[in-house]
């Protein structure tokens, strides 16, 4: 990866310009949806901690993309400026607007049980309208729409939080001799990562898993269109259909947030039992209480308004032993604006007490 040729001044116009360019478009979305909403959405949740200004959001913003243009510079990745792809989904934005009256009248009446399951095996605390979103995650409709909403949530920043989980896995790769390492994406929803993680290293050979078919199915096209051979298995993270130890790096991105706490549990135990000994885990998710007390208003507020019923537990839990008690050694941590991105490394039975 160090062999990429270093970026000229130009390069950085462009990349500067490009994420400017999508925190105003998403920003933008953000707000009219806020408009759209008005003051009749109740926020449910009571609020103990103050919510950030406008220019500690900027400063912040600005800090991941300083980050995100240093790894470029380091070699991690290239910089990403697919121009093409950035409009394809751009113009989800008519549908995206559409949809968002009926967002809002299910966050008015609290309304979250408005999905229609074909599949009776999925589980209860699944079966529901995340971020009262419309068919949950369980249409061909909703995974249409889904990274747009997932950028104009985090107001055009979500694919370079997402690229900050890639550095731990880019470092351990780097360090890797044999060919082809497996890795397995658990929650990989419409494969926004696993397609970034795919170009930047094409040997390495990927497991997509999600609970939801339209949303593999989607990013099983996205894949084709790219040429990527990644395996897609649909099923759930609690019982990961994969051989004990054969994976050499699970990655798992804005999953956690969305479980139970027993299911959390149950998750770590399968995703330690399919890693390797020696193998690398990189859990990305919201950042925690205390992690960045600006933004600890906004943990607060944020599970009411947007239907995280589990979110609030997981803003308080010690990810670090949660991880731990299945052999999952932390080994470094890092904040990208909004999302927390831990590493662990699964240890040698013979070093487990
Ligand atoms: C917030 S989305 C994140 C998707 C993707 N990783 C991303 O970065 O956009 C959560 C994803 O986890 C999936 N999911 C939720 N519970 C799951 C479970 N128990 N097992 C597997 N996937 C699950 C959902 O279907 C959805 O695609």
């Amino acid at each position: 990866m160090n062999s990429m040729a270093k970026p000229g001044p130009r390069t950085r116009l462009a990349f500067a310009g490009l994420q400017t360019a999508r925190v105003a478009f998403y920003g933008t979305h953000y707000l009219l949806a806020r408009l759209l909403a008005g003051d009749t959405v109740p926020t449910r949740t009571r609020r103990t901690a103050p919510l950030p200004s406008r220019a500690t959001l900027l400063a912040a913003i600005g800090a991941l993309f300083a980050e995100d243009w240093r790894h470029v510079e380091e070699g991690l990745y290239p910089p990403q400026l697919d121009w093409r792809a950035e409009l394809s989904l751009a113009r989800r934005s008519v549908s995206y607007l559409s949809d968002v009256p009926k967002v809002v009248q299910r966050q008015r009446d609290n309304r979250h049980r408005d999905v229609v399951s074909k599949r009776g095996q999925l589980p209860e605390y699944y079966q529901r309208n995340f971020h009262f979103q419309t068919d949950g995650y369980l249409s061909e409709r909703s995974a249409r729409l889904y990274d747009f909403q997932v950028e104009t949530l985090f107001a055009g920043t979500a694919a370079a939080m997402r690229r900050r989980a890639f550095v731990p896995i880019a470092r351990y790769l780097g360090r890797q001799a044999r060919d082809p390492l497996v890795l397995l994406d658990v929650g990989a929803g419409t494969g926004a990562f696993l397609s970034f993680v795919e170009q930047q290293y094409p040997l390495l050979a990927t497991i997509a898993l999600d609970l939801s078919e339209p949303y593999l199915a989607r990013a099983q096209r996205r894949a084709a269109r790219r040429g990527q051979q990644t395996r897609f298995l649909v099923g759930s993270a609690e019982a990961i259909a994969l051989e004990d130890a054969s994976v050499d790096i699970v990655s798992s991105i804005y999953l956690f947030h969305e479980l139970p706490p027993a299911v959390r549990a149950q998750a770590a135990r399968e995703i330690a039992r399919v890693l390797k000994p020696g193998g690398l885990f990189v859990l990305a998710d919201s950042i925690q209480h205390g992690d960045s007390k600006d933004f600890d208003g906004l943990l607060e507020l944020f599970p009411g308004l947007f239907h995280e019923p589990y979110y609030a537990s997981y803003a308080r839990t010690d990810l670090k032993p949660l991880f731990a008690q299945e052999g999952l050694v932390p080994l470094h941590v890092d904040i990208a604006y909004l999302t927390k991105i831990i590493s662990f490394e699964k240890i040698q039975d013979s070093r487990r007490s």
